[in-house]
């Protein structure tokens, strides 16, 4: 097995473990604000790539679409088949990796990925693929959050402590202007940014942090891996919930900033 396999597959374990779904439920929000943007109506084909339990999948099914749901981590793709299945929704999904899909060219509307492709540890294969599978004149929409936001910080705490992809790829990078237009506009005939705010609340800081350890795939594979050195990544972890916490009288919350981009593809 190649580097960037072992990589994949460690990168598929983590984000496994914890309780995805109550992570999830925290940003469904910005899946309403991704299929709205992306103008996803009924009838469209929509791919959402990277699609976890199915935030997105769910909104753009309600709203009529044909929709196929993919994710490369085996537990989270049975999680979301239950879950729109559960709610009468009809999806289809599929195993699969956001640099490698199984469609064949221009057989979407619409592709979608929230906080998804941004995981991916090479940004212009999974790009490629994006704007591959979708047809003329499609949309490609993505969100990420941003390097000066809570979760953007949180996500480059952990990539100083865990290896590869989620450390060495750079997720965040996908939450800066100028990268994801230099990424997507080589592909598009025209690509919008937006920034948004998802915030995290909660009881109290220790609330959060046990929180935190009990549901954050990232954070669970940490602890278990580091041994000693944990000690020193759940201070910084605290700390740095204490400097973004906008609350007070011992609440908390924790305002994450994300961009969301919309391309749309050249019609022929
Ligand atoms: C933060 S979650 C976002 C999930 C979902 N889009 C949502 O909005 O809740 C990141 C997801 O990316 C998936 N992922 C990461 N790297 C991937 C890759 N290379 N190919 C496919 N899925 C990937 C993970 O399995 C996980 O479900």
């Amino acid at each position: 097995m190649d580097e960037l396999a072992r990589m994949r597959e460690r990168s598929k374990t983590i984000w496994a473990l914890g309780d995805y779904a109550a992570v999830a439920r925290r940003f469904e929000g910005v899946a309403e604000e991704v299929v709205a943007a992306a103008g996803i109506g009924a009838g469209d084909r929509v791919l959402d790539v990277a699609a976890g339990n199915g935030n997105v999948a769910t909104v753009a099914a309600r709203a009529g679409a044909d929709v196929t749901a993919s994710d490369f981590t085996p537990e989270l793709v049975a999680a979301g088949r239950e879950r729109t299945a559960g709610l009468g929704l009809d999806v289809q999904w599929d195993e699969a990796d956001a640099e490698d899909l199984p469609y064949p060219d221009a057989s979407f509307d619409a592709v979608t990925s929230a906080f998804g492709l941004m995981f991916a540890p090479r940004p212009e294969v999974a790009t490629a693929e994006a704007f591959r599978v979708v047809r003329p004149g499609g949309v490609v929409a993505v969100t990420a959050w941003t390097p000066d936001g809570f979760t953007g910080q949180v996500t480059a705490l952990m990539g100083e402590y865990l290896p590869a992809p989620l450390a060495a790829a750079r997720p965040i990078d996908w939450g800066i202007e100028t990268t994801v237009r230099r990424r997507l506009a080589p592909h598009a005939e025209s690509v919008e940014l937006a920034r948004g705010t998802v915030n995290w609340t909660f009881a109290s800081l220790e609330e959060a942090t046990a929180w935190l350890e009990l549901n954050f795939g990232a954070l669970i594979a940490a602890r278990r891996d580091l041994g000693e050195r944990y000690a020193g990544l759940r201070d910084r972890l605290v700390a740095l919930m204490r400097d973004w916490n906008r609350d007070g009288g011992g609440t908390v919350r924790l305002p994450a900033t994300y961009l969301l981009a919309v391309a749309r593809t050249q019609p022929t």
